[in-house]
């Protein structure tokens, strides 16, 4: 009798639960998404994490992982921001762990095990709800069950992360008024945009969702590749890793341009420059390499791409000069280029980055319970987690993004372009350089912004709300190196104040 009752009731709420859905014209955020106990984090959480996939090709089964963090101020009116690591193969998790995610990650005591997870006082869930976003197909835990999938590049990725989005917002429709931003770094300096652009064009073409697009900020962006190729030399110069001679020498051979020179005295001389500042760690001149056992044996290394894609990746120069220059040429000249942009590992043979140490991350992500408990596929579906993945071959099929750039702002889209200053892998004179050529009339003319009463970067305001701004002594991830200064700018950027 008791027992009957009790499935009478449950039904009973049931019949209710369900009448009451169906008079509530938008569901909400799926509670199958929800992360409960989170591996490593013995506290409690300051706001509501999700994370799974969206399909975005049935057919193909392509389907790209995501890992949301509500703001942990309201939530309900704080913008929503999507984050793209770059690469390309790079995942988002590189952001969520090492720059600007909820925790900070302590390392084990012992290789291997379980990090650490701290509360991340710096977290830009402090004022935005956050989508890390594993893209391409193929990268971090996203994959395909079609292997054809994983040739791709900068159009299919910004319609895929388009599609990405349409979708993720019919599971998260309560976001939708939310201000909504696009960010990421380094080559997402490509996603963002050519991404920004698709959202625009589905607006217009009153596709839904209709998405509440307000503006995008990109980090020491890959743009365009005649700004980012001449931005190296005069970078080390001002930085004190050239002398005067040399970058004497190099104007008067290179005449001023000190990329892609044709000019047989100018490669030399800039080999030369390549070989003073070879030793130095690209993602901050500031900080020592890392270097792990397998990359330290790799002095000479061979190139794991197959010689059709090298060929294809190819113009002017072969790929061979890129290897021997590696550890600072990329991405500086070569994988701006139309063509193939080999991913690291490709590039190296190895399935580490220079310089970067990746392992809390593929401690954590690798471990069985955290994936169980963040919903990510299984090692025998996906394969392991890695920073950096090498099984998309990806083309640059877009061009500069200059172009982009101009059309997003001309029709009154906020982006922040920012550099932290120490970065050699696409140094601030390049950025710096390509938003002053937009030819926009300086509306904030070049100042210092601060944070906590110091001096930290400088900034140049233009017409149409462009805004390319400087972090003084960050690298390439900026949030890693100056993440209060970097919560700050992104903070006031976001409110659409002055920084
Ligand atoms: C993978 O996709 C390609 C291109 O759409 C298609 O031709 C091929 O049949 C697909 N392979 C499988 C195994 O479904
Ligand atoms: C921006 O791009 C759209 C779509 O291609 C085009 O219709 C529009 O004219 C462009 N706007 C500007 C200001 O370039
Ligand atoms: C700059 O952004 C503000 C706030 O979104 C907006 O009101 C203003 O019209 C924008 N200016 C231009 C020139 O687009």
């Amino acid at each position: 009798m008791y027992r009957t009752s009790f499935i009478f009731y449950r039904g009973l709420l049931l019949v209710i639960t369900c009448i009451f859905l169906s008079l509530v014209p938008t569901h909400s955020a799926p509670e199958t998404a929800l992360i409960g106990q989170i591996p490593g984090f013995t506290g409690t959480l300051p706001s509501k994490h999700y994370s799974g996939y969206v399909t975005i090709d049935e057919n193909h089964g392509r389907s790209l992982f995501y890992y949301f963090v509500e703001s942990e101020r309201k939530p309900s009116e704080d913008p929503l921001v999507l984050w793209l690591n770059g690469g390309p193969g790079c995942s988002s998790f590189d952001g969520f762990i090492y720059e600007h995610g909820p925790f900070n990650f302590e390392a084990a005591k012992t290789k291997g095990s379980l990090p650490q997870l701290h509360l991340n006082p710096y977290s830009w869930s402090k004022v935005s709800n956050i989508i890390y976003l594993d893209s391409p197909a193929g990268v971090g835990f996203s994959y395909s069950k079609n292997q054809t999938d994983y040739v791709t590049g900068d159009l299919k990725t910004a319609s895929d992360t388009h599609t990405f989005l349409l979708k993720w917002f019919e599971l998260y429709p309560e976001f939708l008024s939310n201000p909504f931003f696009i960010a990421g770094e380094s080559y997402a300096g490509v996603y963002v945009p050519t991404l920004a652009y698709e959202v625009v064009k589905g607006i217009d073409a009153g596709t839904e969702p209709i998405i509440n697009l307000k503006g995008y900020l990109v980090g020491n962006g890959v743009t365009d590749e005649e700004f980012d190729g001449n931005a190296l030399v005069p970078f080390v110069h001002g930085m004190g890793l050239i002398s005067d001679n040399l970058f004497e020498e190099v104007n008067v051979e290179c005449k001023g341009k000190y990329y892609n020179s044709a000019i047989e005295s100018c490669k030399i001389k800039l080999a030369k420059v390549d070989e003073e500042v070879d030793g130095l760690n690209i993602y901050d001149i500031l900080e020592p390499c890392y270097h792990d056992e397998v990359l330290r044996e790799t002095a000479t290394i061979k190139l794991k791409l197959p010689s059709s894609f090298r060929q294809l990746g190819e113009t002017e120069r072969p790929l061979a000069v890129r290897t021997r220059m590696f550890g600072r040429a990329w991405p500086l000249r070569a994988p701006v280029r139309d063509g193939i942009v080999p991913t690291w590992p490709q590039l190296l043979n190895s399935h580490t980055v220079p310089c970067t140490d990746d392992e809390v991350a593929y401690a954590w992500l690798n471990d069985e319970s955290v994936r169980k408990a963040i919903y990510a596929e299984k090692e025998s579906l996906v394969g392991r987690w890695e920073l950096c993945s090498d099984k998309i071959f990806f083309n640059h099929d877009a061009g500069s993004m200059i172009k982009y750039h101009k059309n997003l702002t001309s029709r009154g889209y906020r982006a922040l372009i920012f550099s932290g200053d120490h970065d050699m892998c696409v140094p601030f004179t390049g950025s710096e350089a390509w938003t002053r050529s937009v030819g926009y009339k300086i509306v904030d003319e070049w100042r210092p912004w601060t944070s906590n009463g110091q001096v930290a970067g400088y900034t140049q305001g233009y017409d149409y709300n462009l805004t390319f701004l400087t972090v003084k002594g960050a690298g390439h991830t900026v949030p890693e190196y100056k993440p209060r200064e970097a919560l700050q700018f992104y903070s006031r950027f976001l409110a659409g104040q002055p920084i």
